[in-house]
This record gives C-alpha cells, sequence and structure tokens, in this order.
C-alpha cells in the first residue's frame, strides 16, 4: 500500500472546502509555488500579456511623481512582490528609503529574489516576510514613515470583501502614509481575454499546476491533461475569470475522498477584476483612502493609483 505524504495540510484543508462547494473553486493565493511563480513571470514577457509592461513603463516614465509620495526616511513595504522587478524601478530612484520589506507567499522565490535585491543594493537594509496578504499582517510601529506598494493589479485577484479588508488593513499600519497600488483598467473584451489565454499557452500551464500542485503537495491524483484551461470575461463583474474544465466525467482523490467531475464542470481558480479610475477611488474611499494621484498610460490600459491617508 502507497503511503500518502501530506506535505501541505493547509491546502489540503482548502481543498477538501473549495472542491466541495456546488461551484468547485480554489483561491489563485495556491497557483504559486515555485513552479507557478516562475511560470508568472513568463508569462510577464508574453506579448499578449500587457500589464507588466505597461505598468512598467508609467513607472519608468513617471518615477519622480511617485517619489514624490514617498517621505525621506520611509519602509517601503510591498505586497506580493514576486521578482521585485518594478520595485528595482524604485529603489533605483528613491534615495534615504530606511528598509524595504517585500511580503509574498512564494517563500523560496521570495528568499531568491531578495538575496538578488541585497547583492544590487547593499546599504538598504530588507526584510523579507513570507505571509499570505488575504490574512491581516501586523507591522510594528519603528518610528519611521512607511509608504505600501501593491503593483501588478494583484489587488484585482481579491473580491471587494477581500480588497476592502486589505485596504482597511494597510491603513492601520503604524506609520503608513501612502498606498501606491496599480490596477489594470477595463477595456475591449478581446484583448483581455488574450491577456489570459495566451497562444503559447503558458497562461494554461501557470492554470494547470495547481493540479500538479495538489498531486505533489497533498497526494491527489489528478490527470491534468483531462482538464482545460478557459479565460472568460463576466462583463457584470469587470472581472477575467480563469477556469479549470473537467474535459470528461471523472473522479479524482483527495486523502481518501472522492470528488466527481461532471463533463463540462469547472474549478474556479482566479478572478482578475479590472477598474476604472472611478470604480478604483470609490474603492478606497470605503476603506478610509483618500486618492491622491492617478497615472496612466497613453492609451489608459493600466493604472497607478497613489492613495493617502488623509
Ligand atoms: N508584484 C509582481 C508580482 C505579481 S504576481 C508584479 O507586479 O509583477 C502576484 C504575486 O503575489 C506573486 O508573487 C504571488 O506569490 C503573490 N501572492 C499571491 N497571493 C498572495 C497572498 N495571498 N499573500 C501573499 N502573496 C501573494
Ligand atoms: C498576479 N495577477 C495580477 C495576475 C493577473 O493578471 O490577474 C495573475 C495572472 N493570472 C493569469 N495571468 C496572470
Amino acid at each position: 500500500m502507497d503511503t500518502l505524504v501530506i506535505r501541505n495540510p493547509e491546502l489540503l484543508a482548502a481543498a477538501l472546502r473549495g472542491l466541495s462547494l456546488p461551484q468547485k473553486r480554489m483561491e489563485p493565493k495556491w497557483f504559486y509555488d515555485a513552479q507557478g511563480s516562475a511560470l508568472f513571470e513568463r508569462i510577464t514577457d508574453l506579448p499578449e500579456y500587457y500589464p507588466t509592461r505597461t505598468e512598467i513603463g508609467i513607472l519608468t516614465a513617471e518615477v519622480d511623481r511617485l517619489a514624490a509620495h514617498v517621505p525621506e526616511g520611509a519602509e517601503l513595504v510591498e505586497l506580493g512582490s514576486g521578482a521585485s522587478v518594478k520595485t528595482r524601478l524604485l529603489l533605483d530612484h528613491l534615495t534615504g528609503l530606511s528598509a524595504y520589506v517585500p511580503v509574498d507567499i512564494s517563500a523560496e522565490f521570495l528568499a531568491r529574489t531578495a538575496g538578488r535585491l541585497s547583492a544590487t543594493y547593499p546599504d538598504l537594509p530588507i526584510h523579507p516576510v513570507v505571509a499570505d496578504f488575504t490574512l491581516p499582517l501586523t507591522l510594528a510601529d519603528e518610528g519611521h514613515p512607511r509608504v505600501a506598494f501593491f503593483p501588478g493589479s494583484t489587488i484585482g485577484n481579491l473580491d471587494r470583501d477581500g480588497a476592502l479588508a486589505l485596504m482597511r488593513s494597510v491603513r492601520r499600519w503604524p506609520g503608513v502614509e501612502s498606498f501606491i497600488v496599480g490596477i489594470d483598467l477595463i477595456k475591449d473584451e478581446a484583448t483581455l481575454v488574450r491577456a489570459y489565454d495566451d497562444a503559447a499557452g503558458v497562461t494554461a500551464a501557470f492554470n494547470l499546476n495547481l493540479l500538479h500542485r495538489m498531486n505533489r503537495e497533498i497526494g491527489a491524483d489528478f490527470e491534468p491533461d483531462r482538464f482545460a484551461h478557459l479565460a472568460r470575461w463576466n462583463a457584470e463583474d469587470a472581472r477575467i475569470e480563469m477556469h479549470l474544465v473537467s474535459r470528461e466525467d471523472q473522479t479524482v482523490r483527495i486523502a481518501g475522498r472522492l470528488f466527481r467531475f461532471a463533463a463540462g464542470e469547472t474549478i474556479h481558480t482566479e478572478n482578475s477584476h479590472k477598474f476604472s479610475r472611478g470604480s478604483f477611488a470609490a474603492m478606497g474611499r470605503e476603506a478610509g483612502w483618500n486618492l491622491r494621484d492617478f497615472l496612466t498610460d497613453r492609451e489608459e490600459k493600466f493604472g497607478i493609483a497613489v492613495l493617502g491617508r488623509d
């Protein structure tokens, strides 16, 4: 008899819960093991995935305007820092930061990124934190100002209540003065869907990695080839949804429990909400933040909101 090895009890609990719902679902945070983080980095280079290069373009063009919102001696805390590629643009321009605190759930990837950053910025204290930003993050009062940075439109992967809870929790951080948030803007459906269903199939591999991860970490017996990647625009909720569609009737075993999938049934794996300047400002206001500045590219594909506590 095979011994079942549960390497990740938290993922097991999430899978047993999420796959028992009438609409099966998993939270997108489970995409990001080492393989998932590497696949996301490949997504950022895809011709169809405009958000990363557009946001980098805005950051590059407007770095001085953003720097004006970062007080001398501030600690920069980044949520979902990933490879910290965008942060480097800021770190190159912001002299006088007291520290950089990258926060990410992908532990190995974060450690590697922090190591590389320390080599480039030897005089900047870097304090990586492995944490789930959907839970309140408590930071000590260290007597210096703080600026929160949340690029990538990762805030769009939360539902409205989750985004509001996160914004309220950041607002309670000791010393926090501003919150710089990247948001993907609503645009034509074809552009949006292409960005999440690329020709090379990298986004499909990113989505399907969730099944491989459940096989690796909780001994599930998914056959990923029997599932297909689906990205669709939900206009009513202004979001791209990603699903994994069962190609046929099948049963999957996880820790002795059986999960039946009818042909065409899906696991909803991600929402990626899109915003307008107005819809985002309204959400910020509800969480106690005011829109101080809003930067965008010429075609208004992507926005960077600067929120203030005042
Ligand atoms: N900031 C980068 C990476 C965005 S990808 C960019 O803009 O390109 C999203 C990042 O958020 C990944 O690095 C992922 O590991 C992290 N992440 C996703 N959900 C998370 C959660 N619940 N808590 C902490 N980090 C999370
Ligand atoms: C991290 N996040 C903002 C990405 C997005 O666009 O929602 C994740 C992603 N999913 C598929 N492609 C990229």
